[in-house]
């Protein structure tokens, strides 16, 4: 990463983490560039970044100011906690999923990366040697908990991050979305409690609807609402969280480290277990990858979930969960509906991931990434009206728009519909009551002509619609 793009990194996380407010000044050009060790020129080239990213803006002899983030601001009604006893959602995701299969313009919608970032032909050579050379597979990889090797290579990872984990604290499963169902398989019986953020990924509505929890939600759209966090838990007998905190799907933040600590603290005082779902962890563009709640629990209340498939792509559909204490009951339940995770991919990404290739992908992806969404960011907010509010977050390759007032996301997604285009609309994200205003896209493919006349035309719809509400 180039140094001013580190500090483009820095400063943006202190905003979006609210530690650096709307309006304060930046340090002077000097004082950073003493303060960092890099050169005026740089920290400068930085600051001109930020602004054209809307995080800053430039005062004439005075300097640079953090923008307001009006959008960002933190929410404090406690109140707003709400229940929602029979979720149905699955239908609308279904139909979502195959709209994405079926139309022209569905790269917008995808909740995967570009395939051509992704795609490593090392990872393919691997498969195809293990497909064509290995004779047999051991027995025992056809069953839970899954390759040996593979877990290894997990549990290192979590204690390179100072999280100390054993192999076999870690089942293998088909996708992350297979170590979320089992660990809410494993924690919870029908008519439970589950607290969900407000605008979350639509696999938590689906799990909630299929094993009969009561959702509850608490105000979180652009950081946690620790207050209201506390009151929920607080207020009804919740058996189990699920929180996403890095790079959020549809969102896009990261959680601080104080806010997760402070996470941590509260499950382990009213007693909640934390399914955390982190699986774009390996999406940031910073130096550091970002820590889990997982780091901070002391007491096994967090069961942490990620997957190997926002990096190698769904073809590569290998999850685990970090299950330690509920190794075994999440092993039972996986006797009774997958049993194992094919083993020759197992077999084929822990000959990948033990080379250095692997770290080498990952850094590319990210480097990838982080130039698409800045460049998607730029190109849409020169093309959409104004009234339009893009939020950008510096990991991962959503973005989260809101639309002007008195327009609904879901009118606007039927309406691109019927123009072969997929975009994803907040109702998927969120409780079907909710005022419908924003939608996602996925960034993560290089912008082009197509792009520009898919959002010329979108803004075209929005200006229209505004015109006569
Ligand atoms: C937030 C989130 N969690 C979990 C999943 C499921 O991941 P996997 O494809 O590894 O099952 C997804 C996939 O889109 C996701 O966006």
């Amino acid at each position: 990463m180039l140094k001013s793009e580190q500090v483009v990194h820095n400063i943006a996380v202190l905003i979006e983490n609210g530690t650096l407010q709307s309006h304060t000044k930046l340090p002077s050009l000097r004082a950073y560039a003493q303060q960092t060790g890099f050169s005026v020129v740089t920290i400068f080239s930085a600051y001109q970044r930020l602004e054209a990213l809307g995080l800053v803006y430039a005062k004439e002899k005075s300097g640079f100011f953090v923008a307001a983030q009006a959008s960002m601001a933190k929410q404090t009604d406690v109140q707003a906690v709400e229940v929602t006893s029979k979720v149905q959602v699955n239908s609308r995701v279904f139909q979502y999923l195959k709209a994405l299969t079926q139309y022209t313009h569905a790269s917008l919608g995808s909740a995967f990366p570009d395939p051509d970032v992704l795609g490593n032909s090392r990872l393919m050579n691997t498969i195809a040697r293990n497909a064509k050379y290995r004779k047999s597979y051991y027995s025992g990889d056809a069953m839970p908990p899954g390759n040996a090797t593979l877990r290894q290579f997990i549990a290192h990872k979590y204690t390179l991050q100072g999280i100390p984990t054993q192999a076999d604290d870690i089942v293998i499963t088909s996708g992350a979305l297979d170590a979320l169902n089992l660990s809410l398989q494993v924690l919870t019986t029908p008519g439970d409690y589950i607290l969900l953020q407000s605008t979350v990924f639509y696999g938590a509505w689906q799990l909630a609807e299929k094993f009969g929890l009561k959702v509850i939600t608490f105000p979180s759209d652009h950081e946690i609402n620790l207050d209201a966090f506390e009151a929920a838990l607080k207020k009804y007998p919740i058996k189990v969280c699920w929180l996403m905190l890095n790079s959020h799907n549809p969102i896009g933040f990261t959680v601080s480290q104080t806010v997760k600590a402070k996470i941590a603290q509260l499950l382990a005082t009213y007693q909640v277990y934390l399914v955390e779902d982190d699986v774009y962890q390996e999406l940031y563009f910073g130096l550091e990858k970002p820590l889990p709640v997982q780091y901070y629990d002391q007491d096994q209340w967090v069961l942490h979930c990620s997957s190997f498939s926002k990096v190698l792509g769904a073809g590569a559909r290998i999850g685990w969960v970090r299950a330690g204490q509920f190794s075994d009951k999440i092993q039972h339940q996986q006797l009774m509906s997958s049993l194992s995770v094919n083993p020759m991919l197992q077999y084929a990404l822990a000959e990948f991931t033990a080379t250095l290739h692997y770290e080498k992908h990952l850094r590319q992806i990210r480097s990838q990434l982080a130039k698409r969404k800045q460049s998607f960011y730029q190109n849409i907010k020169a093309i959409l009206p104004e009234s339009c509010h893009i939020f950008y977050y510096s990991s991962g390759y959503f973005l989260w728009i809101e639309l002007p007032k008195h327009i609904d996301s879901t009118a606007l997604y039927e309406t691109l519909l019927m123009h072969d285009i997929v975009i994803t609309p907040s109702i998927l994200f969120q409780k079907h009551t909710a005022k419908q205003s924003h939608f996602r896209v996925n960034c993560s493919y290089e912008w082009n002509d197509r792009y520009s006349q898919i959002f010329e035309f979108i803004s075209k719809i929005i200006k229209e619609w505004n015109s006569v509400s």
